[in-house]
């Protein structure tokens, strides 16, 4: 089984739940105030390491009850944190989340996570082999993010890019990038060229998956579309989803499977699963649970 590495964020989900959004200068009633451990990095490491991947994480928190609270629950899923940073001085992430009819709308404030810096990524990757899977997410600074690829591409590692929360920036790094994991918003964004949408094989990635929620998901590779709609299930909390979705995917690579529709109808399935239960990390499923829910 192959290793899949981690440079991601770790961020505290304060989450609330209302019926109505506030428009400027109102107070609005909120109900099931939630916290969770989260971050795209956190979620999808321990998604993976959930399903039994072995997973390294290389992130950062602050001096304080949340940056421990996320660091005991990677290592509680599995997940190595022996690189996983305490700073002074400044706050862990926080995301502050508000699920407004089953969707939601983020607020976050990156904290610790900007503070990586390129000895950190070297140290994380010293022993990475070739095959392994390298795993990023874009809540790190963009341009750290993009010399980790680089260092994994000298490594000869497979690279899988989440574009979220999505920065254009991320383009000038495409020839590193093996597979990149975008929704549909992101994908969009892009693809826009002034008043025109490209088509996907413009970014210059061999491999690119658009997840589309219900939808499902459309996968571009090479010249081959694969797409399948996502199995009908009663969405609780969306939170995460796409987080389930690549950390599955990435352990499927990590098993040596190929990026096929068996491969991608398990992360799939994987994702629809987490939207059936509240919160971020704590919605990613077992592999027990994806075979269940599959028979
Ligand atoms: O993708 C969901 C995640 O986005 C949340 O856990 C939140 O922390 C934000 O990073």
């Amino acid at each position: 089984m192959r290793t899949i590495y981690v440079l991601g964020s770790l961020n505290m989900d304060l989450v609330i739940e209302t019926n109505n959004i506030p428009v400027k200068g109102e107070t609005v009633a909120g109900h099931n105030f939630s916290k969770c451990p989260g971050g795209k990095g956190l979620n999808q490491a321990i998604a993976a390491a959930k399903l039994g991947a072995k997973v390294k994480m290389l992130g950062a928190i602050g001096y304080d009850s949340f940056g421990e609270k996320m660091f005991n629950a990677l290592k509680e899923n599995g997940v190595d944190v022996s690189y996983i940073k305490s700073i002074k001085g400044v706050s862990s992430g926080i995301a502050m989340i508000v699920l407004y009819k089953k969707d939601n709308r983020i607020i976050l404030d990156l904290g610790a996570n900007l503070k990586l810096t390129k000895s950190d990524v070297d140290a994380f990757l010293k022993n990475a082999q070739k095959g392994d899977i390298f795993l990023s997410q874009l809540e790190n600074d963009l341009d750290l993010i993009g010399y980790g690829l680089e260092v994994a591409k000298r490594k000869k590692m497979r690279t899988v890019i989440n574009p979220a929360p999505c920065k254009i920036g991320i383009k000038k790094y495409a020839k590193f990038i093996d597979v990149l994991t975008p929704n549909s918003g992101e994908l969009h964004a892009l693809l826009k060229y002034g008043k025109y949408q490209q088509k996907p094989d413009k970014l210059g990635i061999s491999t690119i998956i658009e997840t589309k929620g219900k939808d499902g998901y459309c996968c571009y590779k090479n010249k081959e579309v694969i797409s399948a709609k996502a199995p009908r299930v009663n969405v609780v909390d969306t939170t995460g989803a796409g987080d389930t979705f690549t950390g599955a995917l990435c352990y499927q690579l990590s098993l040596g499977k190929e990026i096929n529709k068996t491969s991608l109808n398990f992360a799939s399935l994987a994702a629809s699963i987490s939207v059936t239960r509240k919160g971020s990390s704590v919605s990613s499923p077992t592999f027990k649970e994806v075979e269940n829910f599959s028979k």
